[in-house]
Order: structure tokens, then C-alpha cells, then sequence
């Protein structure tokens, strides 16, 4: 009586007939009795029990991923190592499928083979794959003005649900519920860190992507200083830039370097400050300051005065002492040494 290849060949035939939902006849007597049980929800890379009932006077019981056998009793059909026997006895049939992959998803179904009739238990097995972005942009330098897209694909089941924003805190109101994050014609205060998040019901991506926007050089207007023969003295000029700017120096149209005589030219940042140490009388003049990067340049002039000198109505108006009031200062302080 023991063929199993003629028993699962009929079964074959039995789960063809219930799928196409005819009733299915043994020995052309009693009715097969089918179930479907409940979905089963599992995620991707967990162990997944499959358990049915058996009862009295079973004579033959299988377990079936859609139309092949994983186990007939005791026997192992399946050549997939991740499948084995669990509890075979009068009460329950139970494999086990580790680490589930979405290749295992569909019906899975249990079937009995008693002395009166057939009996067949269904499951939907449903597998869930936590979110995982797979194609993302790459850190990115555009220049000003660009249009700019940023792209982030996300695989996971159920469909993950994309959303991106903008970290950074100059901005935090760009943000799309989309793949794609268009950005036309960017500007500087655009420029910073962008999230994206990939979010199903069963987890969450995250990956950052940040964006540099290259603009030229806008340099604060000069200070004006004053100061005295002997002292020292310090000019400043400020560019905002990106790339950060190079500085050059000018009296009038002579450039200016560091290690000049007397002279320091110091760059952090975007900032450069050029020191005297010891004003000269030669010293006192008009300066320029150009900043200067690959996407431009821009400058700004700054005059280093003495005592007494008169300045232009355009400029110097930064200084707590005017030259007239520094002079008499000076004046008042000599008249009182006599
Ligand atoms: C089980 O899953 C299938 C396929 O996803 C679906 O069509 C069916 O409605 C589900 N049944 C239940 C009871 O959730
Ligand atoms: C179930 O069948 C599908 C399709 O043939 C296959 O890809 C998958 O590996 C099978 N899973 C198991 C656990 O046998
Ligand atoms: C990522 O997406 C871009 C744009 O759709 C495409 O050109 C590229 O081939 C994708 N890369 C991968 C690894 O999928
Ligand atoms: C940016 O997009 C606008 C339309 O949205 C287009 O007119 C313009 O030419 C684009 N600029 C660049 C540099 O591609
Ligand atoms: C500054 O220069 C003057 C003239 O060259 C010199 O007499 C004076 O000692 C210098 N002062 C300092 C602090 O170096
Ligand atoms: C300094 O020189 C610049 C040009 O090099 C000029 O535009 C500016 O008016 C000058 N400032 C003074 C106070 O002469
Ligand atoms: C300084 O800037 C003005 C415009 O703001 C420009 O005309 C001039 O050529 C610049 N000078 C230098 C030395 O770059």
C-alpha cells in the first residue's frame, strides 16, 4: 500500500481541483473537507512554523508550497536546507521555514490523507521587508542658480512611503513627499544637509545627502581705520563665499604680501586681516581688499589714516573719533603738560 509517488500524484490532482474550487471526490465516495486558515504575516529573515492538525486513522500527510511537496510524512522533499521537520505525531504535522525570504510568500497547504477522506489546510503567507533605501544621490557641489534633484529609491514591502526634508536649520520648510526632491534655481540658503526617510509599518530608513552651493565672493564694506605714528594697525575685510575666497591686497594698484616689511597678512576663514606693526607716516593711504574664488570676485576699499588727515564725506564714519577730534586731543593734552 505504500506508493508514495502514486498517493502524491492523486494529491496533485485533489489540490488542483480545490484551487479551482470543485468539490473533489475520494473513491468517488465522501467529500474532502477544505480550510483556509488566517494570513500569516512574517517578516523577512524570521523562522515561520507551519502546523496542522492530523488526527485518527491518517495515512498519509503533507506539507505543499503551492503545487511541491516540502515534507510527505517523515520524508523531506524539499532540497532547501532551511526547511525542516519540526513535530510530526497523531496531533500535529509542524515544519519550519527559516529565514523567510520573499521568494516563500503564497499559499502554503497542509494536506491529510484519512481512511475516509482527504482533508487540506490552507495559509496565505504574507512576508514583510523592512524598508531599505537602494538608490540614493550622491553628496552633491552645484552653483548657484542650479536646478537641483535629489533622487532616493527605497525597496521594502509593504511599499515604503518616501519623504525628504531638509536638516540643516537655515530652512527647514523644503520638504516633498516624493522619491524626488526638485529644488530650481538654488540658492546659498539652500545649501546644507537633506534627509531622506523610507517608512513602512514595519520600519524605517534614514540616509543623508548633502548639497553645497558654490557662490562667489560678496565682500562687507571696509572699515576705515585710524591710527596713530608708531602704533599698530589692523585691517579687516570679511568675503562670504563658497568655495571660500582667496584674498589679495592693494595699495592703490601695488600688490601687498605677507612678509612685506612691517606688514601681515593673515587669511582664517573668511576673513583676512592685514596687521602694521609700527604706522608710518608712508603708511597712510587707500587699500583694497579682493576677494576672490573660481566662481568670481569681489572687493571693497578700506583707507588707513593719521591724525590730522581729512577724510572723504563716502567713508571713515566707523571711527568713535574723528580725525579733527583726535587732533584736539592731542592739542589739549600738549597745552596742559604747560
Ligand atoms: C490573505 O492574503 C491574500 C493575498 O494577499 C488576500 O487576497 C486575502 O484577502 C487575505 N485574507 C485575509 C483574511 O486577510
Ligand atoms: C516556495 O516556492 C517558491 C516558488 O517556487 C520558491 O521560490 C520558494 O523558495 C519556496 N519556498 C520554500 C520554503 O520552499
Ligand atoms: C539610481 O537611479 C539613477 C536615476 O534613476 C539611475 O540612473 C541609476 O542607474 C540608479 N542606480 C542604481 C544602482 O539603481
Ligand atoms: C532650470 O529649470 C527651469 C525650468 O524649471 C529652466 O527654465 C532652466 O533653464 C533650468 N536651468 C538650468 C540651468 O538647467
Ligand atoms: C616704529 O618705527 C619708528 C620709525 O621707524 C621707530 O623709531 C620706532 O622705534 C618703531 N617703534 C616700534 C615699537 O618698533
Ligand atoms: C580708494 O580706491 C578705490 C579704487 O581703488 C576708489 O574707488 C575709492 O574711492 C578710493 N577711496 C578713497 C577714500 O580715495
Ligand atoms: C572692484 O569692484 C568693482 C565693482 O564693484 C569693479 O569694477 C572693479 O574692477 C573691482 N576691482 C578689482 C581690483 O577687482
Amino acid at each position: 500500500m505504500k506508493n508514495p509517488v502514486c498517493w502524491v500524484v492523486l494529491t496533485g490532482i485533489s489540490i488542483a481541483f480545490i484551487q479551482q474550487g470543485l468539490p473533489v471526490r475520494s473513491q468517488g465516495e465522501s467529500q474532502s473537507d477544505n480550510k483556509q486558515m488566517d494570513n500569516i504575516t512574517i517578516r523577512q529573515g524570521e523562522t515561520l512554523f507551519l502546523s496542522c492538525s492530523q488526527g485518527d486513522f491518517v495515512t498519509h500527510t503533507a506539507w505543499l508550497n503551492r503545487s511541491s511537496i516540502l515534507y510527505a510524512g517523515e520524508d523531506k522533499w524539499s532540497v532547501d536546507p532551511r526547511v525542516s521537520l519540526v513535530t510530526l505525531n497523531q496531533d500535529e504535522f509542524t515544519i519550519k521555514i527559516e529565514d523567510v525570504d520573499l521568494t516563500d510568500e503564497g499559499q502554503y497547504i497542509c494536506a491529510v490523507q484519512t481512511s475516509s477522506r482527504p482533508r487540506t489546510t490552507s495559509v496565505h503567507i504574507i512576508v514583510q521587508v523592512p524598508p531599505k533605501i537602494v538608490n540614493l544621490s550622491k553628496d552633491l557641489v552645484v552653483n548657484e542658480g542650479s536646478n537641483v534633484t535629489l533622487m532616493c529609491l527605497a525597496n521594502g514591502k509593504p511599499e515604503p512611503a518616501i519623504v525628504w526634508r531638509m536638516i540643516s536649520a537655515s530652512d527647514d520648510s523644503l520638504s516633498s513627499d516624493n522619491e524626488v526632491l526638485e529644488i530650481p534655481f538654488i540658492s546659498r540658503y539652500r545649501a546644507g544637509v537633506y534627509e531622506c526617510t523610507a517608512a513602512n509599518d514595519i520600519a524605517v530608513d534614514t540616509q543623508t545627502v548633502e548639497l553645497t552651493v558654490n557662490f562667489p565672493p560678496s565682500v562687507s564694506d571696509g572699515r576705515d581705520v585710524g591710527v596713530t605714528l608708531g602704533q599698530r594697525g589692523v585691517l579687516l575685510c570679511e568675503a562670504d563665499a563658497v568655495p571660500e575666497a582667496d584674498f589679495e591686497w592693494y595699495r592703490d594698484d601695488r600688490r601687498i604680501f605677507n612678509g612685506f616689511d612691517g606688514i601681515e597678512i593673515e587669511d582664517d576663514g573668511g576673513l583676512s586681516k592685514l596687521t602694521f606693526f609700527n604706522v608710518s607716516e608712508a603708511d597712510y593711504g587707500n587699500y583694497s581688499c579682493v576677494a576672490i574664488n573660481k566662481l568670481g570676485s569681489a572687493n571693497t576699499s578700506i583707507v588707513l589714516y593719521g591724525p590730522g588727515a581729512v577724510q572723504d564725506g563716502n567713508s571713515g564714519t566707523s571711527t568713535v573719533f574723528t580725525p579733527t577730534c583726535l587732533l584736539l586731543i592731542v592739542l589739549l593734552h600738549l597745552l596742559l603738560k604747560f
